[in-house]
């Protein structure tokens, strides 16, 4: 049951907090400074791995984007991410050296079942990163690591997004011990950052009021347009979607840097900028980007840590600063300004026209 929230959306939303411990739960070790999975690489393994190789649709390709940037910095492995109905396996010599991740909410997306089967046809080691035990992907792979967000009935991903990447960070952490590559002492912080999430999330709920009186100020707008670099980018990318999906308003997500070399040629005084101005997503070269647009009229809102000043902007939203995880906190502000836009206009929140929850046709 919705329990009091008017939308699943909006009860999956809040519902993140919980979830992210549950996906949490029993897998930090600080003591070693390690994560705790329960999978089992064979022996010696990860530490011949030549390449990771993540394949997913929508929202998990952009939880996996983020995640590609934690297992390149921990891991120090070489990680490409792929859409999944454009992938294609190239696994060099030795295509049990490439380690290939189904990203996959539901385990049912046909695209990214297709894409696995590929890999795990030519010889690749395959891993399933789902929310769904026993779904088909689970069947496809040698092994599966669960999100433990539970179930998700809003047809827009929300506590799912969260939950990919904070499991996805574990990995990270555990493959980097594993090669060597990650120090205790870097671990057991990135960890603490882990611990640090769930409390950091509620905090953003807790100021849902001032997204709402944002979303009441720039409902009415022509288009919005998110930016953000490095950790930021995946961000900005998944909360244009969002408010694509819910709102069905036009939205784009850039990488700030990109804006001037395009985009910005449709920056206007009816075109929000939303912005990534944290820890992990260079937020000074950000917010010069954001300057830009403003100075063509657009009115700015940004997620900050406190690391530039903010003065500048239309609407400043605040987050605390939690390392590489602190853009993935900015993203809840981005789900809430898609749920009010859309709330706002009586959109049909669970239900979008034209889009199902799990997509099971190539
Ligand atoms: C966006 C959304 C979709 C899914 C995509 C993949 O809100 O829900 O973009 O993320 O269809 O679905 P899964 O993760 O189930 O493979």
């Amino acid at each position: 049951e919705k329990g009091g929230y008017e939308h699943y959306m909006r009860k999956e939303i809040h519902e993140q907090p919980v979830a992210l411990r549950q996906t949490l739960s029993g897998r930090i070790d600080i003591e070693r400074g390690d994560a705790d999975l329960d999978v089992s690489f064979p022996q010696g393994y990860l530490e011949s791995l030549e390449e990771i190789q993540l394949v997913a649709c929508g929202t998990s390709y952009y939880a996996s984007l983020y995640a590609a940037r934690l297992l390149e910095q921990f891991a120090d492995v070489r990680t490409t991410v792929e859409i999944a109905s454009e992938y294609t396996f190239d696994g060099g010599r030795d295509p049990w050296r490439t380690l290939v991740i189904a990203v996959t909410q539901s385990g049912e997306t046909a695209d990214t079942l297709g894409a696995i089967r590929r890999a795990g046809g030519a010889g690749a080691r395959t891993l399933a990163v789902t929310n769904t035990l026993g779904s088909s992907v689970t069947r496809e792979t040698e092994d599966s690591l669960f999100i433990r967000a539970g179930p998700e009935i809003g047809v827009a991903a929300t506590k799912t997004f969260a939950s990919q990447v904070t499991t996805l960070a574990l990995l990270a952490v555990e493959i980097g011990r594993k090669r060597g590559t990650l120090a205790a002492t870097d671990a057991r912080a990135v960890l603490e950052n882990l611990r640090e999430l769930p409390g950091a999330v509620q905090q953003v709920l807790d100021e849902e009021a001032r997204v709402l009186e944002g979303a009441e100020r720039f409902v009415d707008a022509d288009a919005f347009f998110f930016v953000g670099r490095q950790f930021g980018y995946p961000v900005a990318l998944e909360g244009a979607l969002k408010l694509k999906e819910i709102a069905y308003d036009h939205a784009e997500g850039f990488a700030a840097g990109e804006l001037k070399h395009g985009p910005l040629a449709l920056v206007t005084g009816e075109t929000p900028v939303l912005s990534v101005l944290t820890e992990g997503a260079r937020p000074g070269e950000t917010l010069n980007n954001v300057t830009e647009a403003q100075t063509r009229a657009a009115p700015a809102i940004g997620v900050t840590d406190g690391t530039v000043e903010t003065d500048s902007l239309d609407l400043a939203l605040e987050v605390s600063e939690i390392g590489h995880m602190t853009p993935l906190v900015a993203n809840i502000y981005f789900q809430l300004f898609a749920y009010h836009i859309a709330d706002l206009q009586g959109r049909s929140i669970d239900k979008p026209r034209n889009l199902a929850k799990s997509v099971t046709v190539e």
